[in-house]
């Protein structure tokens, strides 16, 4: 059973644990049994303005550590995440649903992103350029963007926070987090080892509460000088939008429309391997998970065979049994979205050949589901299912096969398999996506830049690049040096 220190019922800002102005509470619930997990604040305008004004007093104090000092805070912090790795896998299994092993994957994930931003911290070098003046010296140098509003997602309820937040703190930002109000306990629990391995007071600041208003203080208040998301595309364009108006920063991890792509050259071992990994962690709840798998003409039938056999092996449960790789789905929104999806696709000709329907197990655990015959008018094609639906199409060529798969407003992350080099080469040229896994299924790593084109984003996440993000650049020049 998770111990009560993990179940936060209070929203840290300035380094006191506090309550919502007017007491008002959000329940927090386990998907997978409907239990009650605990409440916390449900904060609006004024909790936020405040954790804002202290991260803005944080700010004058943290961008003056030695990137070194940061990096030491970093460091621990990480390794307090990993010491506590088995507790904080277990709640994030129970707030969120995904398999314990998923949850552990996950910290540690995070703890990866803290270390890494930590070295990275001390590598934010600048230029001298050579001038085209005598007697001038010109010097670029970079300064941390100061206080970010950040509003993360419910799917990787750790992870999401911990990209974000490394990256600020190794660039010397401070920040105000507004975790999805499904999943806050993860967020909560990062802030407590903020708290224990010494961040200074107003330099993390977590606000749970309705994502409106803290939203609007966030894009309106002149103290926060950049805004991250990660969520759908519509409210990112939103935000952004309102970010802009105020010409704030942004960064933006949106929607995706993922094509996992299977030519008759590949090797389908990998390529089932790969294609359960992409669309089924967390249960397909993903924004790079695939969403649309299109397998050549020649090898179609023998991977529909092979990936169908593997999805009904899956074992679905409460995450925090013992052996279970997938987990109930959020909550019935979730359901829903995926019910519609198939039964508009085998209205308009697919089969299912696995799954296709609620689990046994009632509430929101949904069987793992792959469909054939899936063409482009069906609505899966053009939408994000976000849920454990796997649909094939069918392609002849490799034209076809780009054309298919750039056929979308996304542009976040594709995978394709083959054996043939020169096509992994033009492939690799042709496709409009942020990130590609050539022979591979997940391409998540701290240290490779994470993001999207056209309506998948701006930005980047992890690597060099992320921390480009939270630094502006500053050019100096030094005129009368008689020299
Ligand atoms: C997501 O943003 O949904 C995926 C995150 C990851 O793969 O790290």
């Amino acid at each position: 059973m998770i111990s009560d220190q993990w179940l936060k019922s209070a929203c840290y800002i300035d380094g006191r644990w506090i309550g919502a102005d007017d007491g008002q509470t959000i329940p927090v619930t386990n998907p997978a049994t409907g239990e009650t997990l605990g409440s916390v604040p449900r904060c609006g305008r004024a909790e936020t303005s405040r954790a804002i004004a202290a991260a803005s007093r944080a700010f004058v104090s943290w961008r003056g550590f030695l990137a070194k000092e940061r990096a030491e805070l970093m460091f621990a912090l990480a390794d307090a995440l990993l010491k506590e790795k088995a507790a904080l896998g277990e709640l994030l299994t129970r707030e969120q649903g995904k398999s314990r092993a998923e949850a552990e994957g996950e910290i540690a994930g995070g703890a990866a992103f803290f270390r890494w931003f930590g070295e990275e911290a001390k590598r934010v070098y600048g230029d001298t350029i050579p001038s085209p003046w005598p007697g001038k010296r010109i010097i670029v140098t970079k300064e941390p963007v100061g206080v970010v509003g950040a509003i993360t997602p419910w799917n990787f309820p750790h992870s999401m926070i911990a990209r974000k937040l490394a990256a600020a703190l190794g660039a010397g930002c401070t920040m105000v987090i507004k975790p999805a109000s499904q999943t806050p306990l993860s967020a909560l629990a990062v802030a407590a080892l903020c708290e224990k391995v010494g961040i200074p007071a107003g330099v993390v600041n977590v606000v749970t509460g309705s994502a409106a208003p803290i939203a609007a203080e966030m894009c309106e208040n002149p103290a926060v000088r950049k805004i991250t998301f990660t969520g759908s595309t519509e409210v990112g364009k939103d935000l952004g939008a309102r970010a802009l108006a105020h010409m704030k920063r942004v960064s933006m991890e949106l929607g995706g429309n993922a094509p996992f792509i299977v030519f008759d050259d590949a090797d389908l071992d990998a390529a089932v391997k790969g294609a359960m990994l992409s669309k089924f962690r967390n249960s397909g709840q993903t924004c790079v998970c695939a969403n649309r798998i299109l397998v050549q003409a020649g090898v179609y039938d023998a991977f529909a065979a092979k990936f169908a056999e593997a999805v009904r092996a899956l074992k679905i449960g409460d995450g925090l049994a013992p052996g279970v790789e997938q987990g109930p789905l959020i909550d019935m929104h979730a359901i829903e979205k995926v019910e519609e999806h198939i039964s508009d696709a085998k209205a308009n000709g697919a089969r299912v050949v696995a799954g296709g329907v609620r689990h046994p197990l009632g509430g929101t655990f949904f069987e793992p589901t792959v469909l054939t015959g899936v063409t482009d008018a069906m609505k899966i094609a053009k939408e994000e299912t976000f849920g454990p639906v796997a649909p094939l199409f069918r392609f002849e060529t490799e034209a076809e096969a780009i054309a298919m798969a750039n056929a979308t407003e996304y542009g976040l992350a594709c995978y394709f398999y083959t054996n043939d080099l020169g096509r992994a080469w033009r492939m690799m040229e042709a496709l409009d996506y942020g990130m590609i896994g050539v022979n591979e299924g997940l391409a998540s790593t701290e240290v490779a830049p994470f993001g999207g084109v056209k309506d998948s984003g701006m930005g980047r996440e992890g690597s060099k690049y992320g921390l480009e993000d939270y630094l502006n650049i500053k050019y100096a020049l030094f005129g009368g040096l008689g020299v």
